[in-house]
């Protein structure tokens, strides 16, 4: 279902040409003839060619003047020079060309041509993975760094409101207003933890568990049945998810939610791709020690530029629906899974998405969840440290734990907040992770070295899961995610004091 390799054949011998043609047609490349040079370069200006095989002696230009002026106008192209003479000096004149990959003899040896283009075509294709995972890498630092600057400006913009909403509970109209405020919060929330999602490359092992692909694909289209099923049969349209393909057990050791969210991600595309109805297609094989997952769709399918975009974040062409991050979350989470997933489609007849991972065998690990102490304490009147760097943030937890009745100090550096809580006996140290020189793992440990150890809940514009609490010098009781909900902030607080 591909674009077929493109190969320009540029030799004033037609009926040379025509042969080539005739053999690498039959053998599925796509290919164009050219008789002389300024034909070639009227052709490689309409179509971009994979690979041109180029006659040295042409009647109009030398062959390798003719790969300089092609390589100019299509820089992706990779040459193959044609010679009538196989001395050692035509060779090396041959291959001048930077981009002249090797050099063919005439007569032709055509299984040796074939060789040599499938090695050039392997070879092409790894390069623009490569190229590929570079370019999502860097973004994924952008969106990194986006994603916790976004979280910190809504924490601001959620914080006041939540305190302004209390404030004036009284006034409707102004509550209505401020609901708005905070659904626009909440969605710009959503964004930006999907950013996240995208640009998290750390891998925390130790949350993995072992689970069957089978069963995945199962819960991911029990997931979306609201959609396939309910909403559609509303709507008079059906779609048949067919899983007849799926084979055996195929064991995987993975984030399973993160897995799920994966196929969720890639069954609501085939939907969107089908308004009118379809299938959607699931099968399994276990080869090579890992299993090969294909989702296949009878949707529209998708143009080249499409196609070579699809795993790239905010790449859509579903606005203002789409948000483009779906797929590049999907391309993330088989990364952090040393997977792989590719794409074949065209337009009119469908898509095809192939995933990889690796399989699992049983060489077992568990997982360790340290156990926190937990002292049962009265939770009113609280002495709070708040440390963040952010001055508005420190200002909005101020204001609103102080109006819940606790003593609250707020400090902007991790250094001041370590000798503070030295000096003072503070109950809860609400501590962000991300600052200036010192950060919040630092002054973690260092509460944890008290010999009164405040409870100490972590707030982040980050995604920091569980990593911290299982590591001994960095035990923490909660963690806060930025922007956050002041009953989560609250909820979380009475259960570190209580104990449950
Ligand atoms: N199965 C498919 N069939 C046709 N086009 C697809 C398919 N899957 C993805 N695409 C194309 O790739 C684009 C990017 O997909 P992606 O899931 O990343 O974003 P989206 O679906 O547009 O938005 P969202 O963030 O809501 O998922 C889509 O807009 C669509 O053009
Ligand atoms: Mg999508």
């Amino acid at each position: 279902m591909n674009t077929k390799t493109s190969i320009l054949v540029v030799d004033d011998n037609k009926e040379l040409c025509d042969s080539i043609k005739e053999y690498l047609e039959h053998e599925g490349y796509a290919i164009g003839c050219a008789n002389s040079g300024n034909d070639a370069i009227s052709m490689v200006h309409s179509i971009g060619y994979d690979i041109a095989l180029v006659d040295i002696g042409l009647p109009d230009i030398q062959g390798s003047d003719l790969v300089v002026k092609l390589a100019e106008i299509s820089p992706s192209t990779d040459f193959i020079h044609i010679t009538a003479h196989a001395t050692l000096d035509s060779a090396i004149e041959a291959v001048r060309h930077e981009q002249v990959v090797s050099y063919e003899t005439k007569p032709l040896d055509m299984n040796h041509l074939l060789a040599l283009l499938n090695q050039i075509m392997k070879r092409k294709k790894m390069e623009e993975a490569l190229l590929q995972s570079d370019k999502l890498k860097s973004i994924g630092t952008i969106s990194a760094g986006i994603s916790h600057e976004f979280n910190n400006i809504l924490a601001v913009i959620s914080g006041n409101v939540q305190l302004m909403m209390r404030a004036y509970k009284d006034n409707g109209e102004l509550v209505n207003a401020l609901n708005i405020i905070m659904k626009a919060t909440n969605d710009g929330a959503e964004i930006s933890n999907k950013m996240y999602d995208f640009a998290k490359t750390e891998v925390d092992i130790k949350e993995y568990v072992t689970d069957d692909v089978g069963v995945l694909i199962q819960q991911s289209i029990e997931f979306t049945m609201p959609r396939w099923k309910n909403m559609a049969q509303a709507n008079g349209i059906s779609y048949h998810i067919d899983i007849d393909g799926i084979r055996g057990e195929s064991e995987v050791r993975c984030n399973s939610t993160e897995i799920r969210e994966a196929f969720v991600n890639i069954i609501n595309n085939a939907l969107d791709a089908m308004p009118e109805g379809g299938k959607i297609s699931f099968s399994t094989l276990n080869k090579d020690g890992h299993v090969f997952i294909k989702v296949t769709d009878t949707g529209k399918g998708m143009i080249e530029d499409v196609r070579e975009k699809v795993f790239d974040p905010f790449f859509t062409t579903r606005r203002p629906e789409g948000t483009g991050l779906g797929m590049s979350i999907v391309y993330s989470i088989l990364s952090r899974h040393n997977g792989k997933i590719n794409v074949k489609s065209e337009i009119g007849k469908g898509s095809t998405f192939t995933l990889q991972l690796p399989i699992y065998t049983r060489a077992d690990a568990k997982i360790k969840i340290s156990e926190i102490e937990l002292v049962p304490k009265s939770n009113n009147g609280l002495h709070i440290l708040v440390v963040d760097d952010e001055e508005p943030i420190c200002d909005v937890l101020d204001k609103f734990l102080s109006k819940e009745g606790h003593m609250v100090r707020t400090v902007d550096n991790g250094a001041e907040a370590i000798i503070l809580a030295g000096v003072s006996d503070y109950d809860l140290v609400l501590c962000d992770m991300v600052m200036p020189e010192v950060f919040g793992y630092d002054v973690i440990r260092a509460l944890n070295d008290l010999e009164r150890r405040p409870k100490i809940g972590i707030i982040t514009g980050w995604g920091e899961k569980l990593k911290p609490i299982e590591d001994e010098n960095i035990k923490v009781d909660f963690i806060l995610k930025k922007p956050f909900d002041f009953s989560e902030m609250m909820r979380l607080i009475d259960n570190a004091f209580s104990g449950i």
